[in-house]
């Protein structure tokens, strides 16, 4: 694989500045952010007062921990617009998120947070090897949902010739990939598995496309799919993270010549990790849930936003800024099976060490009496799909989470093609039990 190493000179400063100069400017961005969320937005005013907070509390970074957290039902609950800081007509964008029940929770910018939000996804296609002058295919969904357009400015931002081709159609995508010769794939990690699957079921050979990097997120995805995309289509796979309450995408990306963990781009989002059960502030280190205050946002300023994403905080390597570890799983994925605690990445890492299994699989969780049990439903690779072979691989997949995660389940191993393939984020778990 090519050595895309940015050249130093071409990074932002705070980039490469010092942890003070970046405490210096957090500390002064978020007591303006603060008092502009207390100022303009009646949610913040309340929660703070109740709290008996007031922006002029904040002394230093840590004083944070005194002001109170925000959760994705006080979005909801102040449906549509009412987070907004500025006058709807400022606002220049909104996108939402669907969620599984409820209402969307609505986010907004105005131009100059369209900017900033430019100049971060700028930040990270450039982290994961992006030059100005690059073809960059962007396969996220364009829409309400966040990663096709946050991908499409932060490419245009860079100065890369962006192809808008947004999720689905996949033998297209082969066929764009194939004339058009981008140098960077922009997609969700299932997704680019699905258009791996294409390649092969065309006859084409993936490690022949001019595709150097891929950039990967919206869901988690483990280190055995990095190694498997990596190897079919000799690029990097490169991790980026963002959700769209605190931005979208391009909150933190991984550098390509590490690839250790996903930089924050800390000087417009301060991070925090909390204990979930308890909110107590974790040092850097410890495995928590992950909370964004932004620094810099004008339409939707959040305050101590509760992602529900669990990692730890890291020192700084290819850039000061900390990083964040590659997230395994939200507490909202997190399955509990007869008291143990499993998510579907682990079983995801079991699945790519047996050979004859392929990366698609689901998992599916019913009740029988007070009994819940899991099912994981895989393929098998094309070359592996004889019924014995198949009824091995089962076997061993069984064996295996029983012995590293410490659970029965049942396997089925389904011929090629038979698992739906997601065009953005896949749904790994399908859940049967009964609610209540
Ligand atoms: O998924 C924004 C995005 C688009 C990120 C494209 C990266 C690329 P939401 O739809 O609001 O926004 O979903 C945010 O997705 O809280 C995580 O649970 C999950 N997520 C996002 N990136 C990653 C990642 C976009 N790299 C939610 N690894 C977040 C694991 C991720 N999970």
């Amino acid at each position: 694989m090519l050595d895309l190493t940015p050249d130093r000179g071409s990074l932002d400063p705070i980039e490469i500045a010092s942890r003070d100069e970046i405490q210096a400017l957090q500390l002064s961005r978020l007591k303006w952010s603060l008092a502009h969320a207390y100022e303009n937005v009646g949610h913040y005013r309340r929660a703070f007062d109740e709290a008996g907070v007031h922006p002029g509390d904040l002394k230093t970074l840590a004083d944070l921990a005194r002001f109170p957290f925000t959760a994705k039902d006080d979005l909801r609950q102040n449906y549509p617009f009412g987070m907004f800081a500025v006058p709807r007509e400022q606002v220049s964008r909104v996108h939402a998120s669907s969620g599984t029940t409820g209402k969307p929770t609505v986010v907004g910018y105005t131009a100059e947070d369209i900017g900033v939000w430019s100049d971060l996804m700028a930040r990270s296609i450039r982290a994961s090897g992006g030059r100005p002058g690059h073809i960059v295919h962007v396969a996220y969904g364009y829409g309400l949902f966040t990663g096709g357009l946050g991908a499409h400015y932060g490419a245009e931002r860079l100065g890369c010739t962006v192809v808008p081709v947004s999720g689905g159609m996949t033998e297209r995508q082969v066929q764009l990939i194939q004339d058009f010769r981008p140098d960077i794939i922009m997609v969700t990690p299932s997704y680019m598995l699905a258009i791996l699957d294409a390649f092969r079921a065309q006859g084409a050979d993936p490690a022949q496309t001019s595709l150097k990097v891929g950039i990967f997120g919206a869901e988690p995805w483990t280190e055995s799919v990095r190694q498997e995309v990596q190897a079919a289509f000799d690029m990097h796979a490169v991790d980026i993270y963002g959700l769209s309450e605190v931005m979208g995408p391009g909150v933190a990306n991984e550098c390509v010549e590490t690839k250790d963990g996903l930089h924050i781009w800390e000087d417009h989002f301060y991070p925090e990790i909390v204990d979930p059960a308890t909110g107590e502030v974790l040092p850097d280190g410890e495995m928590g849930e992950l909370v964004f205050t932004s620094l810099t946002k004008q339409a939707m300023p959040v305050v101590r936003y509760r992602t529900r994403d669990l990692t730890r905080l890291l020192p700084g390597t290819a850039r000061s800024l900390r990083r964040m570890e590659k997230i395994t799983g939200r507490s909202d994925d997190m399955i509990i099976l007869r008291g143990v605690n499993v998510f579907p990445t682990q079983i995801e890492e079991l699945v790519l060490a047996i050979d004859g299994l392929s990366p698609h699989y689901l998992i599916e969780l019913t009740r029988e009496g007070r009994m819940d049990s899991m099912k994981v439903v895989v393929e098998a690779r094309a070359g592996a799909a004889g019924s014995d072979a198949r009824r091995a691989a089962a076997e061993r997949l069984s064996a295996q989470v029983k012995d590293r995660i410490g659970i029965s389940v049942a396997v089925a191993v389904e011929e090629p093609g038979t698992v739906e393939r997601s065009m953005g984020k896949a749904k790994r778990v399908v859940d049967l039990r009964p609610r209540g």
